[in-house]
């Protein structure tokens, strides 16, 4: 494939910065280090299986899209060490963190991804993960850039393609608007189902829910998050 092309795609679903201050020269060792060795290669094909991607044996296989600094990601890895994990994170200076974060304690069931979801997306096998996070995604809160937003019927379509039968999606957001938007896309959409009955069930954090660094600056500025969970039919 030519730059162009690859350049066009890597950007379809991407609009935020790659890079932050500079990083810290031991998390850019360990980003030089370890990514090779967590990094997917999307240039192979997808095994069938993806639990074939771990070097230990997984029951079920999870996935985070934008996963920040790790907080989340990790936290659930160390706590479910037979589940695997795959973080996405496009923005270098979150996915030195999280390599630094493994240069101290490797993880044999992580693996990540270090650009545009989508592309992850569309190489995964259909019907294999159990779970997919969206976790305080870019908010685009000015109506006129609503369309970079990641939840659209598109990406809806991605997820849905990949989640099992009975898998779960979540979404969580500060960000009124952006919850409401994905109240609205999911209802519309015939493969997800809203699993929410009382204001508790989206008040609430997920159980064993370790925050993240953005909902905390969230939570300082007074704004209250949503934790949605929506069902693949
Ligand atoms: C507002 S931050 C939240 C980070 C983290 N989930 C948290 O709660 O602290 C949104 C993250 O999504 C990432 N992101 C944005 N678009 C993305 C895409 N298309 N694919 C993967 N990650 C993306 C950004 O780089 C950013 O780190």
């Amino acid at each position: 494939m030519t730059a162009g092309p690859l350049r066009a795609r890597a950007s379809e679903a991407f609009f935020g910065r790659r890079h932050g201050k500079t990083i810290k020269p031991l998390q850019a060792e360990a980003l030089r280090a370890n990514l090779p060795r967590y990094r997917l290669d999307l240039g192979t094909e997808a095994p069938e299986d993806l639990s074939s991607l771990f070097a230990r044996p997984v029951s079920a296989v999870r996935l985070e899209i934008g996963f920040g600094g790790g907080e989340h990601l990790l936290a659930g890895a160390r706590a479910e060490p037979g589940c695997g994990f795959i973080g996405v994170e496009p923005f270098v200076n979150g996915m030195a963190r999280v390599m630094a974060a493994l240069d101290e304690a490797p993880l044999d069931n992580l693996r990540v991804y270090d650009d545009d979801a989508t592309r992850l997306l569309d190489w995964l096998p259909a019907a294999s993960l159990h779970r997919v996070d969206l976790l305080y995604p870019d908010p685009w809160p000015k109506r006129k850039h609503w369309k970079r937003r990641f939840v659209s019927a598109k990406n809806l379509d991605r997820i849905a393609r990949v989640l099992a039968s009975g898998g779960e999606f979540r979404f969580a957001s500060d960000i009124d608007t952006y919850v409401n938007w994905t109240l609205l896309h999911c209802r519309a959409h015939p493969l997800f189902k809203w699993l929410a009955s009382r204001p508790a069930d989206w008040e609430a954090p997920y159980p064993g829910w370790p925050g993240t660094r953005y909902e905390a600056k969230a939570v300082r500025e007074g704004r209250r998050p949503a934790y949605l969970r929506f069902a693949r039919r």
